[in-house]
């Protein structure tokens, strides 16, 4: 790379998208999907009943809130609750009501990668539960793990919904876990959202709606490289296209080319050029069992001490300590 590339990847999404596009097999991040756009096409997903994931999480908190929030409390000085991805916190306010109904002492700071999120969070928390403290902050999670390490004066419930540990492959996962150890203290507990293997058809069909909003929030990456670093892609030229794997549980999203073309991108000047049915990786979402998620634990220094899941064991939620 020439050094008057390098002073054009000035931002970590310039960077990332000249790395992923100039690779042998092309890749972008799925980090990026989430701007305005992409964050409202993420709630459409998680309003469609094909996409089970949202549904059995929201069982789990509404069936164990009480339980729950005794784990999370401490009696004396109270505890904070740090949501890493909280996005629009629909599950999360469950607990959130039951905590402040029963007059728990703690103080909520979400976390997102998204401002967008953030903003619209804090209001409608302002609006829905007046009586909650809430911090809430913007950051990405590997960014914003050592500011977590502050919080050392009480107790931290640290939660992370929705399967978003899916998106990562093991190894960076169990960087994330065992990063997310070293901020936590003897006490304190991590309560993690992990989708279980399950038949492989109702995993493709959560990433596979015929509606196409699994498409459009997928392509919502080349509309953010076209608007914010001057690209060309045309969106239409690309079909979605999911993979699952049963035996290592992964499920894979892909952008596939509809034809030869090239594509340019004024801000990092590349222009990249794409063979008929040539591949853009976009997403992994990692679905999980028992035995991998305890291996997972293991590897980043956590104890799993209980496990939450829905009627159809579809979804469990873990709590890890230190
Ligand atoms: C945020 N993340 C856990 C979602 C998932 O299931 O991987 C994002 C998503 N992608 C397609 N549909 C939903």
């Amino acid at each position: 790379m020439t050094t008057e590339i390098l002073n054009k990847l000035d931002t970590s999404f310039k960077k990332e998208v000249y790395e992923g596009l100039t690779s042998d097999l092309k890749y972008l991040s799925s980090k990026y999907i989430y701007d305005k756009k992409g964050d409202k096409l993420f709630q459409d997903i998680m309003a469609m009943p094909s996409y089970y994931l949202t549904d059995c999480e929201f069982e789990i908190l509404s069936i164990h809130t009480a339980e729950i929030a005794k784990l999370f409390n401490e009696s004396t000085k109270g505890f904070d609750l740090i949501e890493l991805g909280a996005g629009d916190g629909k599950k999360t306010k469950v607990l959130l009501k039951h905590l402040v109904n029963n007059d728990y002492n703690f103080v909520y700071k979400p976390i997102d990668i998204s401002q967008n999120a953030i903003d619209s969070l804090s209001a409608t928390l302002a609006d829905e539960i007046s009586d909650l403290t809430v911090d809430a902050e913007k950051g990405e999670y590997f960014e914003v793990l050592d500011r977590l390490k502050k919080f050392d004066t009480r107790k931290k419930a640290i939660v992370v919904l929705g399967s978003n540990i899916g998106n990562l492959l093991h190894p960076r996962a169990i960087e994330f876990l065992t990063q997310l150890k070293d901020t936590m203290k003897e006490g304190d507990v991590l309560f993690m959202g992990f989708d279980q293997k399950k038949n492989p058809q109702t995993i493709l069909e959560a990433y596979n709606d015929l509606e196409g909003v699994t498409e459009a929030f997928n392509k919502n990456l080349l509309h953010r490289i076209n608007s914010e670093l001057g690209g060309n892609f045309n969106p239409d030229n690309f079909k979605h296209w999911e993979v699952y794997d049963p035996e290592t549980g992964t499920a894979k999203s892909f952008l596939v080319s509809l034809k030869a073309q090239s594509v340019k991108i004024s801000a990092i000047d590349l222009e990249v050029s794409f063979k008929p049915w040539e591949t853009i990786h976009t997403e992994i979402s990692q679905k999980y069992d028992d035995e991998t998620v305890h291996w997972l634990a293991k590897e980043s220094g956590l104890k799993i001490t209980t496990d939450f899941t829905d009627s159809n064991a579809y979804y469990k939620n873990y709590v890890f300590t230190r």
